[in-house]
């Protein structure tokens, strides 16, 4: 099956199944093309909170499709590759964060959503990079700690001026993130504005423009008409994502490419086959996804 005949065959099995297909902005572009929405975390959380279909292909990595389906028990939410993970969830793991919580005991835990879902279900609130600042401000104590994203907690830390205790994960792909490549960009494109996403290191994030979850580049794309080229620090997949959203601007990756292998796991063939037999089922210990629910909706009802 060629591109065309498989995006078509999608399509078909797509309405034969009554499913939907949420995609993050990191798939593939053909993967992104054939995805009925695409978002970041928070907005792919959002999604999947208010969907009718009864059967959701998630395309993106574990952690994500995860959060889909405690928020939608009674749906069928299928990965259509199960060794998609997310490396930066497994820096915090459920023995360490209970050790954590010995020590740590009138500290508000704070999650970012790249966590597995027996972490989510020991915390007290979870938060994507797009609305860290937000659930941050929301808690009424400067006893915080916040895991796994050393980067993300520096940055918001700084942010809110809240003295929170860091966790020492790391996301591989942005960890890496080249300063050198992005002054080279930026020599070479200097009417262009950076965009970094706040889980690359504070030597990157500080000769950015703007620092934005990856939903939240769109908007500072709109918020600057003037500017015709953007330097995007993070996945290769969201250069994708902005040129098609916005055809008349440019957008340059740094040299040293930041890709995320994981995410490219999934691919249209792997699509069409999750599609065609309902592989690979996502199933959560009922318990630990009822109490990583309430962590997961105590953020989504922060506005
Ligand atoms: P966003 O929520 O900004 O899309 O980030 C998710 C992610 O995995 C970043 O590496
Ligand atoms: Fe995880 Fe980093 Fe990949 Fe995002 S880019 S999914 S944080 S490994």
């Amino acid at each position: 099956m060629n591109i065309d005949e498989m995006k078509t065959e999608i399509g078909r099995l797509k309405k034969e199944k009554n499913a939907i297909i949420l995609a993050h902005n990191y798939q593939l572009p053909e993967v992104q093309d054939i995805a009925d929405f695409t978002g970041d975390s928070l907005e792919l959380a959002r999604k999947a909170a208010s969907i009718t279909e009864p059967v959701i292909v998630f395309c993106g990595v574990y952690f994500m499709a995860e959060t889909a389906a405690i928020l939608n028990p009674d749906k069928k939410v299928l990965i259509p590759d199960m060794q998609a993970g997310c490396p930066l969830a497994d820096f915090a793991t459920l023995k360490q964060v209970r050790e954590w919580k010995k020590v740590y005991l009138d500290h508000v835990f704070v999650a970012y959503v790249n966590t597995h879902a027996e972490t989510k279900a020991e915390i007290d609130i979870c938060c994507t990079s797009g609305n860290a600042e937000k659930v941050i401000n929301s808690i009424d104590s400067d006893k915080i700690v916040f895991l796994p994203d050393k980067n993300l907690g520096d940055y918001i830390r700084r942010k809110t001026g809240k003295p929170m205790v860091l966790w020492e994960g790391f996301c591989v792909v942005h960890e890496k993130a080249d300063f050198d490549s992005i002054m080279e960009a930026k020599a070479m494109y200097p009417e262009a504005l950076v965009m970094a996403h706040p889980e690359c290191p504070r030597r990157v994030l500080d000769i950015a423009d703007e620092v934005c979850s990856t939903g939240q580049m769109f908007g500072a794309v709109e918020r600057h008409p003037e500017v015709r080229q953007f330097i995007v620090v993070t996945e290769c997949g969201m250069v994708h994502a902005l040129s098609k959203r916005f055809p008349d601007r440019e957008f340059i990756a740094p040299e040293k490419q930041m890709r995320c292998a994981n995410m490219k796991k999934i691919t249209l063939p792997k699509v069409l086959d999750s599609l065609k037999y309902g592989q690979f089922e996502v199933k959560i210990d009922p318990v630990i996804a009822e109490k990583a629910k309430r962590s997961i909706v105590k953020m989504l009802e922060i506005k």
